[in-house]
């Protein structure tokens, strides 16, 4: 059984070992920042009670920035990270916001055509921004409520 839900300071250990298994993005004092950062909610994504997915979702005034999007190796290419995609597309529909934006590496070709599938565009380039000297996309998605 699928099911999302909002991870707590206390569950950091959760965020730290799925990110330290997948992409390495974070240490712990920086997940432990981002649960302090004004707007931001981390979501897990659940299968039978065990978190294949982490995103974190961040308001700011009338936009949303996804600053990061994982679903576990062994559990890829199966449609769930299009669910919670779609879990953060209504989020956004609920609380009225314009726009969904985020930042992906241009090597990144999966994610790349992951978010496509959303209809992100590209609406910038951040060049050697990240550690092996590729470039940043900043994509963002309209949100339409109609
Ligand atoms: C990007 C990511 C979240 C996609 O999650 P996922 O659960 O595999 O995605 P889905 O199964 O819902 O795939 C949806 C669509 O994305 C695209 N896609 C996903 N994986 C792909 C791959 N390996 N190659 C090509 N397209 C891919 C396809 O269009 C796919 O639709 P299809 O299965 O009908 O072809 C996952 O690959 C991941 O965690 N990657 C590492 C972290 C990362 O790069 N995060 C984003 C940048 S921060």
């Amino acid at each position: 059984m699928i099911s999302i839900k909002q991870i707590n300071e206390k569950d950091i250990d959760l965020c730290y070992e799925l990110d330290s298994k997948t992409i390495s993005l974070w240490s712990k004092k920086q997940w432990a920042n981002e649960f302090k950062k004004e707007g931001t909610k981390i979501f897990g994504l659940l299968i039978k009670n065990i978190v294949i997915g982490i995103c974190v979702f961040q308001v700011v005034l009338d936009e949303a920035q996804i600053n990061y999007f994982v679903v576990n190796q062994k559990f890829r290419k199966k449609g769930f990270g299009s669910y919670l995609m779609n879990f953060l597309i209504k989020k956004c529909k609920k609380l009225n916001l314009k726009k969904l934006l985020l930042e992906v590496s241009q090597s990144n070709l999966t994610a790349e055509r992951f978010y496509r599938r959303f209809d992100f565009f590209t609406v910038g380039i951040r060049k050697n921004y990240y550690k092996d000297g590729s470039n940043a996309l900043l994509k963002e998605k309209k949100i339409w409520t109609k």
